[in-house]
């Protein structure tokens, strides 16, 4: 990873204004250590040069060869840059992380163990340069994992404890996965974006049933307690229904209201007081918290909700300097929402899943898969985790073969009826007959390629401005995808999809 990639974009120039303590990561200690919110003090600018000039005499590397290397890294650093930041006493302009990073990168990168610094000394760098915790943890990519945990532990200063304010896990749901498999780039992105404090203040997770969008919520909150992001993190959820592998409640429209989704904000921020006030009162008093207060709210399931926009919109108008992570099969339309179209996961991870599922629940069978096996449930099922659990627990009872058949052929009186229904019946109930017609159209064409609106036309008998506008609500609730390029669009459907439409649910169902 380049010092560029881990760093979010900093607006501040470097000063550090969040939190004051940083957790250290994987450590069930939980040690932390303080890094001062001011800008660069007499002392510290002492230190950074004594360091850096250790660095230099230890590296042997010339002035022009350090500055070469800092380029390399992606930070276009003059000499006269360089030397008011890390040799003149008398000048102290803010050191941004991407430059410390770069510069540790410079004094590691090929060196051997005499010639580079030190862990300690790269932490101690970054804290001098006020570099914001959740950008520490990267600088473990220039060295040894232990080397750099041990260092970590050793700067850490016991004295300072997280604020007792700090966030609470209490109300975090518990989780139907142990370990999170893959979504490496989503969780990036995503995190990403939560550390963003000016812009993208509303971020969607969007994608089909089972998919994987509540894990990867889960995920992104456990991170950013972990980095001390947030002050508060609250969780929501406006759904009741969930796929238990035996049949599923019947779906019903949330009756989630905004004033449940105050009063959750409310108390998981320890204002229980404002649970009493008047609506109008409450509104105001979350919207002071939410100012004051660097507040995560998650809300899973949205789609649930009717008029879901609207809801989301009323509390876009409280964020202040919080921030709202949204799950959702549906997509959002307003334009200040940044959103993450989650598709299954990739043929290497659901290998992965699928050998960890099966020694998960003791299934021999799985433990001596072969690889052929396994990529052919990762293809069937597209990646999508919840129909991989589902398979993996069928192969206790069936053959694979069968096992792959029951879910390719899905129908009404068939073993999976109540799957397919958790995944697509909420959705299909919104959609118009055009839609629908479009939709079981798409059954004709290659899983791979997809279509052209044109030939969705052609085969349904259409007219192509109402095919559009079809597909436009198709994809709006993630039943189709859109590929291609921005001249020529082409619309797939995942196997789930594809499945799902050639069965005669469809007709039960219209
Ligand atoms: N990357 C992953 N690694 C491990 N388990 C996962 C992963 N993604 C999803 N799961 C599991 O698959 C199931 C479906 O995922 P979930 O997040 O509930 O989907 P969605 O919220 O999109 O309906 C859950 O049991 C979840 O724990
Ligand atoms: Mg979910």
């Amino acid at each position: 990873m380049s010092a560029g990639a881990v760093s979010p974009s900093i607006s501040n120039g470097g000063k550090f204004e969040n939190c004051n303590f940083l957790i250290l990561p994987n450590d069930p200690s939980a040690k932390y250590f303080a890094i001062s919110p001011l800008t660069m003090q007499k002392a510290e600018k002492e230190q950074i040069i004594q360091l850096i000039n250790s660095w230099r005499e230890r590296s042997k590397l010339s002035l022009k060869q350090i500055l070469a290397r800092i380029q390399a890294e992606g930070c276009d650093v003059t000499r006269d840059m360089f030397e008011n930041r890390f040799v003149r006493f008398d000048q102290k302009p803010d050191i941004a992380p991407e430059l410390t990073m770069a510069v540790i990168a410079a004094f590691t990168k090929g060196l051997t163990l005499n010639e580079r610094c030190m862990p300690v000394e790269a932490i101690e760098l970054a804290k001098l340069t006020h570099m914001p915790i959740n950008q520490i943890e990267a600088i473990c990519q220039f060295f040894p994992e232990s080397e750099f945990d041990k260092a970590f532990s050793l700067t850490a200063s016991p004295k300072y404890k997280p604020a007792p304010t700090g966030p609470s896990r209490v109300h975090f749901p518990s989780k139907s996965y142990h370990r999170l498999i893959g979504r490496t780039q989503e969780l990036q992105q995503l995190l990403t974006a939560l550390r963003e404090r000016k812009r993208k203040a509303v971020i969607a997770i969007v994608g089909l049933g089972g998919i994987g969008k509540t894990a990867l919520a889960q995920e992104a909150m456990d991170q950013c307690w972990c980095e001390g992001i947030f002050q508060y993190i609250v969780w929501a959820s406006a759904k009741t229904e969930r796929f238990i592998g035996k049949g599923t409640r019947k779906i019903e429209v949330s009756d989630y209201s905004f004033e449940q989704w105050l009063d959750d904000i409310a108390r998981q921020c320890k204002r229980d007081d404002f649970v009493p006030l008047s609506l109008e009162q409450k509104r105001l008093a979350v919207k002071q918290l939410l100012l004051e207060q660097r507040v995560l709210v998650v809300m899973d399931n949205l789609e649930t909700i009717p008029d879901y926009e609207a809801f989301v919109d009323q509390l876009f108008q409280l964020l202040g300097q919080s921030k709202l992570l949204i799950t959702s099969r549906h997509q959002l339309r307003l334009e200040y929402v940044f959103t993450l179209d989650l598709g299954g996961v990739d043929r290497h991870e659901g290998i992965t899943f699928l050998r960890e599922e099966g020694k998960e629940r003791g299934i021999a069978t799985m433990a001596q898969a072969k690889p052929d096996d396994l990529s052919a449930i990762h293809q069937v099922t597209g990646g999508a985790p919840l129909a991989m659990k589902l398979v993996v627990g069928q192969l206790s009872r069936l053959p694979l073969d069968n096992v792959l058949y029951n879910l390719q052929t899905a129908s009404f009186a068939g073993p999976n009826y109540d799957f397919y229904r958790f995944i697509f019946k909420y959705s299909w109930d919104m959609l118009d007959l055009e839609s629908r017609k479009t939709l079981v159209s798409m059954s004709v064409f290659d899983l791979a390629n997809g279509s052209s609106a044109q030939s969705l036309s052609e085969i349904s008998q259409i007219e192509v401005e109402v095919i559009q506008m079809a597909l436009e609500q198709l994809i709006l609730l993630s039943l189709v995808d859109i590929n291609g390029n921005l001249q020529q669009h082409r619309y797939t459907l995942h196997p789930l999809t594809h499945y799902f439409i050639l069965s005669d649910i469809v007709k039960k169902w219209s």
